[in-house]
């Protein structure tokens, strides 16, 4: 068993980053400059918000980040988009998920100009990632791509199993992993809340991609010998031991799926880290395009 080491791949992905960034600033050129739009205060987003910031800090990007309280009023948040649309110093824009209630997240993703969309959630970026043109692909399925990538994992031919439909995660990593592409060729099975048999399917799975955010779900007893598990859960779950009155936990029962796998992503460590590392490869791109 081989853990897939997120946070060591993020870290090279980002040195990378480093080197061009630093190339940009001694040829006099523009750094990129991304702006990230938080809403409220959800604890969660809060800490991812605050580690794509700190993360552009360490490669030498320009962040800004634009708070509004959580009963922003739809209107208000889309003029920002707006502006920060027609911003030419700002290259790339995200808008940490989920939003409060009176916000619909629909209108907020396709405000974002297209070209400005880091987080390649807009329909005009998931169409053409559909079709398999250039476009920005949503942070986390991208970083599972660079993680497969590094750890020369053949995916040809194989079985993958996706499990969970958001269009963050499970619906643009299912489509990706059978395209005509190195990290792709798979034949892709999307399961859901409404799948039968889930346990039997898992079984079939020569990769399992967990995306549903049930911690531990996946249980040993779903996955065969010799399998590829990506974990892409980040649950917080109440422990009164940890200082921060909670732990971290993945989709995956870490402990006894692990000994069965040929690679795992542990979590933390896995795909959150590879994630951040994804959102700042967009944002190169986007500066530079
Ligand atoms: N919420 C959970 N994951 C993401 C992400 O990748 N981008 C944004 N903007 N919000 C999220």
């Amino acid at each position: 068993m081989q853990i897939l080491d997120g946070k060591l791949v993020a870290q090279a992905v980002k040195n990378d980053l480093k080197i061009k960034v630093d190339a940009l600033k001694e040829k006099g050129k523009k750094t990129p400059h991304l702006a990230a739009v938080l809403v409220g205060n959800n604890g969660a987003s809060e800490t991812y918000v605050a580690s794509k910031v700190k993360t552009c800090v360490e490669i030498g990007y320009q962040s800004t980040l634009i708070r509004f309280d959580a009963d922003v009023e739809e209107h208000v948040l889309l003029q920002k988009i707006q502006e920060l649309n027609a911003d030419d110093n700002i290259d790339g824009i995200l808008v940490q998920l989920p939003l409060p209630k009176q916000v619909a997240e629909e209108k907020v993703i396709t405000t974002i100009a297209a070209e400005k969309d880091v987080d390649g959630f807009h329909p005009a970026n998931i169409g053409k990632m559909i079709q398999g043109q250039p476009a920005y692909i949503p942070a986390t399925p991208y970083g599972i791509l660079l993680l497969l990538e590094h750890y020369k994992i053949e995916t040809k031919g194989k079985h993958a199993v996706v499990i969970g439909r958001s269009n963050i995660v499970g619906r643009p990593i299912s489509i990706l992993l059978s395209q005509n592409t190195p990290t792709g060729n798979c034949t892709v099975t999307l399961c859901h809340s409404h799948t039968r048999n889930l346990e039997a399917i898992c079984l079939q799975a020569d990769i399992i991609v967990a995306a549903l955010g049930k911690p531990e779900f996946l249980t040993a007893d779903m996955v065969k010998e010799g399998a590829i598990v990506i974990d892409v859960g980040i649950t917080r779950v109440e422990d009164k031991t940890k200082k921060k009155g909670y732990a971290i936990k993945g989709d995956v029962h870490f402990e006894t799926v692990a000994p069965k796998c040929s690679y795992i992503t542990p979590v933390p460590g896995g795909v959150g880290a590879m994630t951040i590392a994804a959102l700042m490869q967009n944002t190169y791109l986007a500066a530079t395009q």
